[in-house]
């Protein structure tokens, strides 16, 4: 298994539902590291460039209208095999089909407010990492 590196959004319902602290226990108790993190209130360029894959989908209008509705918190997390890990406890993306004990399950009312995002490939890790943190922001972590 390699070392990798995911991207994790914590969405705007999970902030206001003030559960950044349990969600970012669910990855440190996964073994997964916080090597970057920061807060932001994305504005509409910022979230429909991040979110462009679904520019042509029936939701992607209110997508960046929820992920702009309020703060947000942006991390890296380290770890082995740490994108399909973080993928596993974030849970299925509508949370009614999310298994018991996971992130979406626990925090997230539905599939268009479901508290969490992860990276789905190594491709979109590497390609959503740079598109919020600059390589001098992402901590190595050596202990
Ligand atoms: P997607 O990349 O399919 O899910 P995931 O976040 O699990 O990788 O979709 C991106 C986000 O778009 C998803 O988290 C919530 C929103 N979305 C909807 O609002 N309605 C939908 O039908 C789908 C598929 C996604
Ligand atoms: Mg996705």
């Amino acid at each position: 298994m390699a070392n990798e590196r995911t991207l994790s959004i914590i969405k705007p319902d999970a902030v206001a539902g003030n559960n950044i602290g349990a969600i970012y226990s669910r990855f440190e108790d996964a073994g997964l590291k916080i090597v970057a993190a920061k807060m932001l209130h994305l504005d509409d360029e910022k979230a429909g460039g991040f979110y462009a894959e679904h520019k042509e989908r029936p939701f992607y209008n209110d997508l960046v209208s929820f992920m702009t509705s309020g703060p947000v918190v942006v991390s890296v997390l380290e770890g082995e095999n740490a994108i399909a890990k973080h993928r596993e406890i974030m849970g299925a993306t509508n949370p009614a089909d999310a298994a018991e004990g996971t992130i979406r399950a626990d925090f997230a009312s539905s599939i268009d407010e479901n508290a969490v995002h992860g990276s789905d490939s190594a491709e979109s890790a590497s390609r959503e990492i740079s598109y919020f943190f600059n390589e001098d922001e992402v901590c190595a972590r050596t202990r």
